[in-house]
């Protein structure tokens, strides 16, 4: 009987590690986010700015946050590619910027992050003003 039960819990992470990479979990990218709420939150701005928005938004354009000259002229429109490359590593792919942070290493990691801001970004604790 304990063989059959380890054999199952196998059988079941066998099947999560065979899912498609790139199917983006928002509720798992929203558990991860705790890494970022050190510094960031939906709706306000703390050390970083306010994560409402995000996607389709000009890098350093939230009024009234005081960003690096390195993020301001980065050029960079928050979408699914931009996110991903500077999450993977945000101080190489923005030299100068003030986010202090290694970056998250995972693809897949990053993917439901991205997802997670996508979702929340537009969700109800962003539609107040
Ligand atoms: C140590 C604090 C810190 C952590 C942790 C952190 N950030 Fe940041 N973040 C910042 C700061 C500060 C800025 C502004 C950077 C600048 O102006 O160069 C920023 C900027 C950003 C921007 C650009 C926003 C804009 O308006 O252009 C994004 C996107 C971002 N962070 C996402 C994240 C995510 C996602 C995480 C978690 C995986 C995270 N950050 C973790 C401090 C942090």
């Amino acid at each position: 009987m304990k063989m059959l039960a380890a054999g199952t819990t196998l059988a079941s992470a066998l099947a999560i590690a065979a899912a498609p990479a790139q199917a983006a979990d928002a509720a798992r990218g929203e558990q991860l986010y705790a890494r970022c709420a050190a510094c960031h939150a939906l709706a306000s701005d703390r050390v970083g700015p306010r994560h409402c928005g995000l996607l389709g938004r000009r890098a350093g354009s939230v009024p009234g946050f005081f960003y690096t000259d390195g993020m301001k002229k980065s050029k960079l429109v928050w979408d699914d590619k931009t996110l991903d490359r500077f999450l993977a590593k945000p101080m190489a792919v923005v030299p100068g910027t003030s986010m202090t942070y290694d970056g998250v290493p995972d693809a897949q990691d990053r993917t439901d992050l991205i997802a997670y801001l996508r979702k929340a970004g537009t969700g109800p604790q962003c539609s107040r003003p």
